[in-house]
């Protein structure tokens, strides 16, 4: 058997919550979503949790909630999967990108900092954090770090630049649900956070998301916007706004529920496999392991990505593991280097270095709670050939 890039964790369990789902006539908007709303806002400890149907609705109707529309600046960061500053564009605002700590891969605070205190003050200061490209420049609203791989990004000296010149902070937090930043749960750590489930994720529900916050307005107006802008949801010709449909099912909620009773067992699971790879990989000397701060209390690992050293060269490294049979793929790959961005925004290679020197290192390996020991060994060998 192959081994695959990555896979769901499905038990009889899961299949017997949809299965009864199938038997009853509510296929959506029933007591599915409900129970994973509540079971998710007591997992995270956030008073509000609200399913969507996908972790990209959920960072967009966080975008709308910030107030970023044409023109405003929403900081986050390049090294990270598309939807997080796509999810931006849909409201015609502008991503600010910020390069990263190298260790991490997520947001530099540091440089976050220097963003916010230069775009406020504007003029030429500002200039410098502008893409080569942009129409007329509305505010900074809003800042959006990604808690990349399932490690938290270093959210304590972010949240207090926000809190100087009030912005918002959204968590894209669609890789990281269980992780702990100085024993605070990813969701908590800003005014509201997505999580994503597709079924590549530490828990799934198909395609699914979930936004978490603890604003009682904006949980409100997710409510709201995910259902066509009604603001009732029996009152069927009432929109009071422009909505959406990012209705989460109630077959992908039942999925939801079920995985999340047995979330601490699929994270755990995931973090063996982690420990393997962690273990086998030690005298590669070719090979960078992923590395965790102090902050980190708890990783949740959503991806193992190791990074390829020169004289290697990964993308040798990726086609001789496809040769043998591994699959692996480079991620991320840097956000202001996909064509769409460079050709709006006018990035140029040489603009974040970090991000780059890490896009053009990083490997993701085959990962998922079910894998096995031996895989992991198997994988290794061809890793060990492959540097040769
Ligand atoms: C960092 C990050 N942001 C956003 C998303 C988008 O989630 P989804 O694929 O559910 O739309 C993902 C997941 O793929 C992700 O990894």
């Amino acid at each position: 058997m192959p081994i695959p890039m990555s896979s769901p964790d499905i038990t009889e369990a899961e299949i017997a919550a949809v299965h009864q789902v199938l038997q009853t006539n509510q296929l959506s908007i029933g007591p599915q979503i409900v129970a994973f709303e509540q079971a998710m806002a007591r997992y995270i400890g956030t008073p509000h949790a609200v399913g969507v149907n996908s972790g990209t609705s959920g960072l967009h109707l966080c975008c709308i909630a910030t107030g970023a529309r044409d023109g405003d600046l929403v900081i986050t960061t390049p090294f990270s999967f598309i939807a997080s500053a796509n999810s931006i564009l849909y409201e015609r605002a502008i991503p600010i990108f910020v390069d990263v700590d190298p260790v991490t891969g997520n947001i530099d605070p540091n440089l976050v900092a220097e963003a916010v205190t230069d775009l406020m003050r504007g003029g030429a200061a500002a200039t410098r954090w502008l893409p080569r490209h942009h129409g007329s420049i509305g505010t900074l609203k809003a800042i959006m770090p990604v808690h990349a791989f399932g490690q938290p990004a270093d959210m304590d000296p972010i949240n207090a630049v926000a809190a100087e010149y009030g912005l918002w902070v959204i968590e894209d937090a669609c890789e990281a649900i269980g992780a702990t930043y100085k024993g605070r749960k990813a969701g908590t750590l800003g005014d509201a956070a997505v999580f994503a489930f597709y079924p590549n994720k530490q828990m799934t529900t198909g395609e699914g998301g979930m936004i978490v916050t603890h604003h009682d307005d904006w949980a409100a107006l997710f409510r709201s916007l995910r259902n066509q802008g009604r603001d009732v949801f029996d009152a069927w010709l009432n929109h009071t706004r422009l909505g959406y449909n990012y209705r989460l099912d109630e077959l992908s909620a039942a999925l939801g529920v079920t995985q999340l009773q047995r979330i601490e067992e699929l994270i755990a699971r995931r973090a063996q496999v982690a420990a393997w790879y962690h273990e086998q990989l030690a005298d590669l000397e070719l090979i960078e392991r992923p590395q965790l701060r102090p902050y980190t209390t708890h990783m949740s690992w959503f991806v193992y990505v190791v990074r390829i050293l020169p004289p290697a060269d990964r993308n040798k490294v990726m086609q001789r593991l496809a040769t043998a049979g591994i699959p692996s793929r480079p991620y991320f790959t840097p956000i202001h280097l996909q064509p769409f961005y460079r050709e709006r925004f006018g990035y140029e290679r040489g603009d974040f270095p970090v991000t780059e020197q890490l896009g053009d290192r990083s490997l993701a390996l085959p990962f998922s709670s079910v894998m096995r020991e031996e895989q992991v060994a198997e994988v290794v060998h061809h890793l060990r050939a492959a540097l040769r």
